[in-house]
C-alpha cells in the first residue's frame, strides 16, 4: 500500500538491511544516485547494478574497480528481475515512478527519491563512527530537522567510539561464554573509564586487555558504583561540557537541583531514574545531610550516579561537602567541573572580569555571609569583585564596600538569569546599584559585579553591539560612541537603561536557578544577553 501525504505522521519501522551478496539495482547515474551508491558500496551487495546512460566519476571508478556493474543505457522494464532492493534515483520523477511500479509488481522494496508515495523505505541521515552507525529519520517530514539532528550527533558522539566499538567487540569474543554472566552495567562502567581513554589514544590492544580484565573481575567483585559530581553550567544547555553530557548519558540515576533545564536532563537515558533534591519555594526539600546520605547510598548500591549541580560543583555549590562525604564513606567519585555563573554571568552581560589596565584580579565571594569577609581587604584589592547569592543582601553588600573604601562612582552591574532566555542585566555606580536593582525587581539567581570593567558592558553586551553597528551604519562610518579603551576606570554605566517594573523590596531569597522559588518577568530588560532573543 502506498503512503499518502495525510499518513505522514505514521512512523517507519527502523531496521538495518543485510545486503551482503544480494542483487541491488540503482536506476540513475547523477548526484542522487551517487549518494545511494556510496551508502550501498560498504554493504557489498552482489551484483550492485547501476542503470544509466551516463554516470558520475565516483560510480565510474567503482565500476572500474569491479565493485558494481554499469549498464550504460536507459532503464527498461525487466531490469529489476531478481533484485532484493531497488532505487529510482534519477532526476526524472516519472521515470522513478516507473521503477517503483515495476518493483512493486515484483515485490521488490523500492525507494523513489523525493516521492514518498513511491517509497517502501526511506534512507536515513547517518552518523558513522566506524561500524557504529546512528541512523536518523524524521519519517520523511523534515530533511532540515534530520540534518540538525545529524549535526548535533556529529558534535556529541566522540570520534573515538568507532575504535571503542572494535575494543568492545574484541573483548566480547575473548570472553566467550562467560559474557552471558556479565551484568550490562559492568560493561557500561568498564567502557566509560580508562578503557575509553586507551581506545581514544589508539592503544586498542591494551584497551581490549583491560576491558576483558575488568569484566572478568566484575564477576567476582561486588558491583562498585561511581558518583560523578557534575557541573551543569549557568543555565544554557550549550554551556554543558562534553564530560557532563557523557556522564549524563551513562547515568543510572541523576540527582539534580530543582528546575534544571529539561534540555539538560534530557541527555540522560529515558530509563535513568531522576531524583529532584532542590529546595522548594517554601524552603523545603531534603537537607544537605540527607542529600549526602542519598549519594553514599546510591554509590554503595553500585549505581552510576550523576549529581548535577548548577554552575561548577566546587563554586558555592556544596560539592566539596558531598565529595568529602563520599570520600569518608569510601564510595568512588569524581568531579566534572562546570562553567560557573561567577564567570558566565559577567561574560554574558559583556563584562570581562579582567582587562589589561583596568582590572588585574578577580575575587568571587558569597553575598550571603557578610561576616565571612575581610571588607577592607576586598576594598583594597581594586580588581573585579563578583558576588554570588547577592540579591537579598544587595544594599548591605554595597554599603559595606563603600564603607570599606570602594569609590561611590565605581561601575557595578547586576546580571540575572544569565545565559537563559530570561537574562537581564543593569549597570549603575556602586552607590546606586542596589536601588536600581530594587527598581528593576531583580531577583535571584543574579550576580553582582563591582569593578572598572563593569562599565564595558555598555560597549560589549550583545545588544550594545547591535546598537553600535546600527548607529554606525546610519552615520555611514564604522565608529562606536566611545571606544572601550578610553573608558575611565571610575566611569559608571547607565542606570537609566534599567526599565524593569518598580516593585520596591521585590527581591527573592538568593539561590541557584535550581533552588529559586519565583522568577522575574522580563518585561523590559535593561540589557539582554545573546540568549535574550
Ligand atoms: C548556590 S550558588 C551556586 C553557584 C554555582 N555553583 C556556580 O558555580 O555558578 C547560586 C548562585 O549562583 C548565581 N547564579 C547561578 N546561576 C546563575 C545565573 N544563570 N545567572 C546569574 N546568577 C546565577 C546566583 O548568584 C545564585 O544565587
Amino acid at each position: 500500500m502506498a503512503r499518502t501525504p495525510d499518513q505522514h505522521g505514521v512512523p517507519y519501522f527502523p531496521a538495518f538491511l543485510d545486503l551482503l551478496g544480494k542483487r541491488v539495482v540503482v536506476v540513475g547515474g547523477g548526484s542522487v544516485a551517487t549518494s545511494k551508491v556510496r551508502a550501498l558500496l560498504p554493504c557489498q551487495p552482489r551484483p550492485l547494478i547501476v542503470v544509466a546512460p551516463a554516470i558520475s566519476p565516483i560510480i565510474a571508478a567503482a565500476a572500474q574497480a569491479g565493485h558494481l556493474e554499469w549498464w550504460p543505457r536507459p532503464y527498461q522494464a525487466g531490469d529489476l528481475a531478481g533484485a532484493a532492493l531497488a532505487f529510482g534515483a534519477t532526476d526524472d520523477r516519472a521515470l522513478n515512478a516507473q521503477v517503483a511500479a515495476e518493483a512493486r509488481q515484483r515485490g521488490v522494496p523500492v525507494l523513489a527519491v523525493d516521492d514518498v508515495p513511491n517509497c517502501d523505505f526511506i534512507a536515513p541521515a547517518l552518523v558513522r563512527r566506524g561500524d557504529l552507525v546512528v541512523a536518523i529519520s524524521t519519517g520523511g517530514r523534515s530533511p532540515a530537522m534530520a540534518r540538525r539532528a545529524r549535526e548535533h550527533l556529529e558534535r556529541v558522539l566522540p570520534a573515538s567510539w568507532g575504535d571503542l566499538l572494535e575494543v568492545a567487540a574484541a573483548a566480547r569474543q575473548a570472553l566467550g561464554s562467560a559474557r552471558a554472566l556479565i551484568e550490562p552495567a559492568a560493561w557500561q562502567t568498564a567502557l566509560g573509564g580508562q578503557v575509553e581513554q586507551l581506545a581514544a589514544s589508539g592503544a586498542l590492544e591494551a584497551a581490549t586487555e583491560l576491558l576483558v580484565r575488568q569484566l572478568q573481575q566484575s564477576l567476582f567483585a561486588p558491583r562498585s558504583g561511581l558518583v560523578s559530581l557534575v557541573g551543569a553550567g549557568p543555565g544554557d544547555p550549550d554551556l554543558l561540557t562534553l564530560g557532563a553530557v557523557r556522564r549524563l548519558q551513562a547515568a543510572d540515576v541523576v540527582v539534580h537541583d530543582r528546575l534544571v533545564d529539561p534540555a539538560i536532563l534530557a541527555y540522560a537515558a529515558q530509563t535513568a531514574e531522576r531524583i529532584d533534591v532542590g529546595k522548594t519555594p517554601g524552603g523545603g526539600g531534603p537537607s544537605q545531610a540527607a542529600i549526602e546520605a542519598l549519594l553514599v547510598d546510591l554509590g554503595r548500591q553500585g549505581r552510576r550516579v550523576v549529581r548535577l549541580k548548577g554552575g561548577d560543583p566546587f563554586v558555592f555549590g556544596r560539592g566539596g561537602e558531598e565529595a568529602l562525604a563520599l570520600a569518608r564513606a569510601g564510595v568512588p567519585f569524581e568531579v566534572v567541573p562546570g562553567v560557573s555563573a561567577a564567570l558566565a554571568a559577567p561574560a554574558a552581560a559583556g563584562i570581562p572580569v579582567t582587562q589589561r589596565g583596568l582590572s588585574a584580579s578577580l575575587t568571587i565571594a558569597t553575598g550571603h555571609d557578610a561576616e565571612a569577609h575581610d571588607w577592607p581587604a576586598l576594598a583594597r584589592g581594586g580588581g573585579t569583585l563578583v558576588f554570588l547569592m547577592a540579591v537579598g543582601g544587595l544594599a548591605g553588600l554595597t554599603e559595606r564596600l563603600l564603607a570599606a573604601g570602594r569609590p561611590a562612582d565605581e561601575p557595578a552591574a547586576v546580571v540575572e538569569w544569565a545565559t537563559t532566555p530570561r537574562q537581564r542585566s543593569l549597570c549603575a555606580p556602586l552607590d546606586q546599584i542596589a536601588a536600581a536593582a530594587r527598581q528593576a525587581a531583580i531577583q535571584a539567581p543574579a550576580v553582582l559585579v563591582v569593578g572598572p570593567t563593569a562599565a564595558l558592558a555598555e560597549h560589549i553586551a550583545p545588544q550594545a553591539h547591535v546598537a553600535a553597528v546600527d548607529a554606525a551604519s546610519h552615520q555611514g562610518a564604522p565608529q562606536r560612541s566611545r571606544p572601550p579603551g578610553e573608558f575611565p576606570s571610575s566611569a559608571a554605566c547607565h542606570p537609566e537603561r534599567s526599565e524593569g517594573p518598580a516593585t520596591p523590596g521585590a527581591t527573592a531569597a538568593d539561590a541557584h536557578p535550581g533552588d529559586t522559588p519565583t522568577a522575574t518577568t522580563p518585561t523590559a530588560a535593561a540589557t539582554r544577553g545573546a540568549h535574550g532573543g
